[in-house]
């Protein structure tokens, strides 16, 4: 598969890419830039609001006791979303890899997934390894203000998934989908009080998990202040450049 942004990518469809993590605040794009990656590099896309919100939708045991904690910007319990993503990883798809959006969020989230990992790649083949071994981890950087405008801007295809924005990347018609024709939906916890928390929770719980993965040296910066095309054209260089290593 050729990779839509970036020349330095050529084909991807064999290669073993192994665990990409997108950290960012909420509006940062990490879901976004998650959906180009994961095309390019033929890798499931793991968005734990995405399951959740799934689950909410479908009145799941735990869509229920998740419902009210995302309606308040919160973050949902550590042990339920571990729970929730050990199973996902477990899917034959993430044969290659895989890229998580959304997780870890958490100190103890991070430190079970590499206790996940560790515990997956034993018994593994030398692919198998490759496939879960410690991830790479994309930061995005984005500048207050702008995460504001691409919150409250941003609607999703319900049908999809596709995600635009209403000031930097509008649909052809507005409120319709361009691949589906489907009505645009905006998210619940999208308004003004709910973004405030949810930003209150990432630096909170979130924002230490930039040092416990640069001790690492596998967290990589990425000025997610661009276009999203240049934003994508330098996280699969980086991605290029830490696989050569
Ligand atoms: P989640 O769904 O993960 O939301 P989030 O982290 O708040 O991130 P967003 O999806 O809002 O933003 P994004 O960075 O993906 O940006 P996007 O690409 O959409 O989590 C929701 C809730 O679920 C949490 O609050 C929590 O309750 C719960 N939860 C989830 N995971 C959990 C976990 N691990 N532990 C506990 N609880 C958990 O882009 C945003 C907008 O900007 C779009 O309109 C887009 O078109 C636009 N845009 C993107 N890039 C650009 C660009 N470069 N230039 C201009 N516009 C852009």
């Amino acid at each position: 598969m050729e990779a839509r942004t970036s020349s330095a990518v050529v084909k991807t469809d064999q290669r073993v890419v192994g665990p990409i993590i997108m950290l960012g605040p909420p509006g940062a794009g990490k879901g976004t830039q998650a959906k180009l990656i994961a095309e390019t590099y033929g890798i499931p896309q793991i968005s734990t609001g995405d399951i959740l919100r799934d689950n909410v939708a479908r009145k799941t045991e735990l869509g229920v006791k998740a419902k009210a904690i995302m309606e308040r910007g919160d973050l949902v319990p550590d042990d339920l979303v571990c729970d929730m993503v050990a199973d996902r990883l477990l899917m034959a798809d993430c044969y290659k890899g895989f890229i998580l959006d959304g997780f870890p969020r958490t100190v103890r989230q991070a430190e079970w997934l590499d206790a996940q990992l560790e515990k997956i790649r034993a018994g593994q083949d030398a692919a198998g390894r490759a496939a879960c071994a410690p991830p790479i981890v994309l930061r995005l950087v984005v500048e207050y203000n702008q995460l504001l405008q691409r919150l409250t801007g941003r609607r999703s295809c319900p049908t999809c998934g596709l995600i635009y924005n209403v000031y930097f990347q509008p649909p052809k018609v507005q409120g319709i989908c361009d691949v589906d024709g489907s009505t645009l939906v905006q998210r619940r916890d999208d308004t003004e009080e709910v973004i405030s928390e949810r930003l209150k929770a990432y630096e909170q719980l979130t924002l230490p998990l930039v040092d416990y993965y640069q001790a690492s040296g596998r967290l990589v910066e990425v000025n997610g202040d661009q276009p999203v095309d240049a934003v994508a054209a330098q996280m699969l260089s980086a991605l290029e450049n830490v696989h050569r290593l």
